[in-house]
């Protein structure tokens, strides 16, 4: 990776003391989070971490100070007395991850808090008031029981057809016999679940509480119905399906895997669901609605099926109005049942078992399990952000390729449901299934689904005015909707797209001169938002729908600078680092419900080091270090194990640089690589969380595993004994070769893609391992040209092949879907089930784009310093079409905004750049010529908060204060 410098001395105190006398300087706090989200429900964390943003119209704006007050009530917050925690004027910088340090909090507690900051000039400002709430803390907290409905189901054994129980109804009336001052439920299922309160949605998530090892441990959530909860009669609903726990997940059908062969109940046989109120009353006293034995459920009502993979059918004819409100007449319901009552469920699990070599096959093995209720062994607060719909969809266009078939286009691939809008007689029944493309014929193309049914039906009741219906069980990944047996023709409105994901917060924004790089970054953005749904998963469509760790590794950087993740992967990481294996390493998916092959493959375990390092990098948490670092050091200690003299081995799932090209690279290879990887990424966080011991451990097994790099791949000429592009870039990414080797391993790389191209064929090999790091090595080593040419090809494969191609998504493969050959792939030998379109590895480019492209990058974790280096092609570099002339690109970082916006004329470069209060940057200007840079018009010996770090390889470099600014510099002849 290239090498950034930070040389931030007096040169800027200097500077910056420009800015002192020129302005009344004041800061703005905004934006206050507690542990990554605004005003968070019912946590359990002890010491909540808190974080603001600063702004400021004026340059060199900083924090010299900061205060924060923590109060039981908002009077006394407002009255600035901190009960809970007053931690005093304290000087420095520091406005992230800010540690609660005050009185131990206690469960339920309310927290109120805000912040005072003092700028450069020592003038004080306050933000608004924000507020935490902490959940509960002790298991005996817990007075609610998990309940179920009696359940005479046998264990589902049947491969060739589908097991789909209807979802159930519960419900419990209660008197809230005083004012109410603060009402608040506390929930969770095994299965999904959806809470009402007098008819009225509590809360708005999908799928809670989320995706989890549910034998050791789930999730709770926590909602404020203080609004909903009236004095007198009131009822609670429940809506409960199988979710992950018990329906159908990941691709166990088809492998024969999982619970009886079937890859449904996984968890266990019945879904179960706890909640308790706790109202508290004006008068001080608190009354608990627990779920108990006198709740009453049914399975009577409209959802007949409700599963993940395979859809939803929904009957209204069978809706019971009024159900969660009180005076529903609820005879017919059956009484609930602890789900303890159920008794044990035995069933044979079968999932593959490792072998006793590394050599050796593995085989599927049958154990016996027990699907009955089990509690699961910690409940915790949901620490992630809830699914939403986020946006919705209109149709661009229908047609109707068979009589009574009608195909909607939402011209968008995503994942989400529709909502279904139809007026007709009682009885009707409309069928819906899904699909990211259509053959050419124009049917719906479905085969990619594989086992995945992705089919909704709904039956209508009959109601004159019309009825409107959105499924709660599932979700599919499709841009296409095929409807069958609507009542008439239908018409647009008959169908919207709803948008369904973790509701993490778009981050960037990137534009450029290329028209097809801004459909890329779209692509990019949509894969994302259509995968990051509760946890990364490869691809939102057919039967798997995994957090497979490898792809997850190879985005995470990019996933950061497209959205706010930082609360997402707080909860996957707790996923990741559950699904430790016995042996030590990290599987092949988080969480892990059945091994498939072994437990494990090289890159793919090592995302469970390489995605805690990006999130604190990203976010200068240390605290997902402390929480990941004692599987971690197990991981580590198992790699070791299994190396032999530092080098990797062949070990586990081969999957290696999958879906690459022609030759490939060996596992051995990858296998060292990754270890070293790891090794020094472990170095770097041990500085971070002070080990320093660890840390000089962790840096000479880095450099025992590079010297036995050196030895076994590298020869005396600098050429790596494996000749892929995948091992080049692999190798130069992760600084495995001498200093004065890189430059002829990069050369020996750009002449591989060079030799490669051929009239139709881009010259690219690399599969996902190697197409990450791809561009950034290019660029690190001085061929910034070739890489841009790669990004803005159109040939095979590139991704601009693809957007040709008509994506609207990334795909799994480059050749998905071919204008030429359909879904064979370029040689018309593509297995149509194994082709995901919407799938982000290859979305991986995104990091070039705006780290490398538009510039922005971090200096220090979490922002704090920042190197705006953007790398504009030169003109002319391209014979294929004009290079890239202009960028317009923003990250939104945990510090603030930060932009990039240049523009390169045939002899002058404008850079319009701004960073956030409260940082520093380096910025890098791509000409030799000091003298000819401006800000504002001026010469730089005339403007406040630059100065001028050093020159080198052609570029100048500045060190600048938190502002805007308007650079110009002229460009050297040679790139004109
Ligand atoms: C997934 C990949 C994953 C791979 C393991 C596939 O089925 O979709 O993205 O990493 O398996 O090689």
């Amino acid at each position: 990776m290239k090498k950034r410098l930070f040389i931030i001395g007096a040169a800027v105190l200097f500077a910056t003391q420009l800015v002192f006398n020129a302005a009344g300087a004041s800061l703005k706090v905004e934006h206050l989070e507690c542990e990554y989200r605004v005003n968070p429900l019912g946590l359990d964390e002890a010491q909540p971490r808190l974080t603001w943003r600063l702004e400021s119209d004026t340059r060199g704006a900083r924090q010299t100070a900061w205060q924060v007050l923590v109060a039981s009530t908002p009077e006394l917050l407002a009255a600035n007395t901190g009960d809970l925690w007053d931690s005093g004027k304290t000087a420095g910088d520091r406005s992230v991850n800010i540690e609660y340090a005050g009185k131990e909090l206690v469960s339920q507690e309310q927290c109120f808090w805000k912040v005072c900051v003092w700028d450069e000039n020592g003038q004080a400002r306050w933000s608004q008031p924000a507020s935490w709430t902490m959940g509960l803390l002790k298991a005996d907290d817990w007075k609610a029981d998990y309940i179920s409905f009696a359940d005479n189901s046998p264990v589902w054994k049947n491969t060739e057809k589908l097991f789909l129980p209807p979802a159930r109804q519960y419900r419990k009336e209660f008197q809230a016999a005083k004012s109410v001052k603060r009402a608040t439920i506390y929930s969770t299922a095994l299965g999904i679940y959806e809470l009402y309160l007098n008819g009225q949605r509590v809360g708005d998530a999908r799928f809670a509480p989320g995706w989890t090892d549910y034998h050791q441990r789930a999730y709770y959530n926590t909602y404020d119905v203080t609004a909903l909860v009236k004095r007198g009669g009131n009822a609670l609903g429940a809506w409960v399906g199988d979710g992950w726990y018990a329906g159908y997940i990941g691709f166990g059908l088809l492998t024969g895997i999982g619970t009886e062969h079937v890859g449904r109940a996984t968890y266990g046989r019945t879904p179960a669901v706890m909640a308790q109120l706790d109202i508290e009353y004006t008068d001080g006293t608190h009354e608990l609605v627990p779920t108990d034995r006198s709740w009453k459920v049914t399975g009577d009502g409209p959802v007949r099926e409700g599963d993940f993979l395979m859809g939803e059918t929904y009957d209204a004819r069978r809706e019971l109005a009024g159900w969660s409100q009180p005076g529903f007449d609820d005879r017919q319901w059956a009484p609930a049942i602890l789900a303890s009552e159920n008794g044990p469920v035995p069933a044979t699990f079968y999932e593959y078992a490792n072998a006793q070599h590394p050599t050796d096959g593995v085989e599927i093995k049958g154990h016996a399990v027990d699907l009955g209720f089990h509690r699961p062994a910690k409940l915790e607060s949901f620490p992630g952000l809830p699914v939403l719909p986020i946006e919705e969809i209109k149709p661009v266009a229908i047609t109707s390729p068979t009589n009574g078939v009608y195909i909607f286009n939402l011209g968008q691939n995503f994942a989400g449901v529709v909502r279904l809008k139809v007026k007709g007689a009682a009885g009707t029944t409309v069928q819906l299934r899904y699909g990211e493309m259509l053959y050419p014929d124009g049917r719906l193309m479905n085969e990619n689904y594989r086992k995945a049914r992705a089919t909704d039906h709904y039956t209508l009741r009959g109601d004159k005015h019309g009825e409107e219906w959105m499924p709660r069980f599932t979700f599919h990944g499709f841009q296409y909707v095929e409807v069958t047996g609507y009542p008439g023709k239908p018409g647009k409105d008959a169908i919207t797209g709803v948008v369904l994901h973790s509701a993490t917060p778009l981050a960037s924004k990137f534009e450029c001169s290329d028209p097809m790089a801004n459909r890329l970054f779209k692509n990019i953005v949509w894969t994302q938002r259509a995968n990051f749904l509760d946890l990364p998963t490869d691809c939102p469509q057919r039967d798997e729908r995994f957090g497979w760790m490898g792809d997850a590794q190879i985005y995470v950087h990019c996933a950061t600078l497209n959205a706010d993740v930082a609360a997402f992967y707080t909860k996957w990481l707790r996923e990741v680092m559950e699904s430790q294996r016995p042996s030590g390493t990290f599987p092949g998916y988080a969480p892990y419900p059945f091994q498939h092959g072994w437990d494990f493959g090289t890159a793919w375990c090592d995302a469970g080091v390489i995605c805690p390092w990006t999130i604190w990098q990203a976010y200068g948490d240390t605290r997902i270090i402390e929480r990941c670092w004692p599987y971690m050091v197990r991981f580590m200690d198992w790699r070791k194990s299994t190396s032999r003299n530092f080098l990797g081995i062949v070990q586990g799932n081969d999957w290696g640089d999958w879906l690459s090209f022609g030759k490939k690279t060996p596992l051995d290879y990858v296998d060292t690589v990754y270890f070293a990887y790891s090794a020094k990424l472990m170095a770097d966080m041990a500085d971070a969380i002070g080990k320093p011991a660890e840390a000089a451990e962790y840096g000479d097994w880095f450099n025992r595993i590079k010297a036995a790099f050196n030895k076994k791949y590298v020869r005396r000429d600098g050429k790596l004994t494996v000749d892929t592009e995948t091992a080049y870039a692999l190798a130069l990414y992760m600084n495995l070769l001498p200093e004065n080797q890189r430059a002829a391993a990069g050369k020996v790389l750009a002449d591989k893609l060079r030799t490669g191209e051929t009239a139709e064929k881009s010259g690219m090999t690399t599969g996902f391992l190697g197409t990450r790091p791809l561009l950034p090595v290019l660029t690190s080593v001085g061929e910034n040209d070739l890489a841009a040419k790669h990004f803005q090809s159109r040939k095979f494969p590139s991704w601009g092949y693809e957007v040709e191609q008509g994506a609207t998504t990334i795909w799994e493969h480059w050749d998905s879907y071919t204008k030429a050959n359909g879904f064979g792939g370029m040689d018309g030998k593509q297995n149509a089930g194994m082709n995901s379109f919407a799938h982000y590895s290859f979305g991986a480019v995104g990091e070039w784009m705006i780290g490398d492209l538009a510039g922005i990058q971090a200096g220090s974790p979490g922002y704090e310093t920042i190197v705006i280096h953007p790398h504009p092609p030169a003109p002319g570099s391209n014979p294929e079409r004009p290079a890239i002339n202009w960028v317009k690109a923003h990250y939104d970082s945990i510090h603030g905004r930060i932009e990039s916006e240049w523009r390169r004329t045939a002899d002058r470069f404008e850079l319009e750049t701004e960073i956030p209060a409260n940082t520093t940057a380096n910025v890098y200007l791509p000409t030799a010529s000091v003298e000819s840079v401006t800000e504002g018009g001026k010469p730089l010996s005339k403007v406040a908060g630059v100065t001028v770090v050093r020159q080198e390889h052609g570029s100048v470099v500045l060190s600048i204060v938190a502002g805007e600014y308007d650079f110009v510099c002229a460009l050297p002849a040679s790139s004109k």
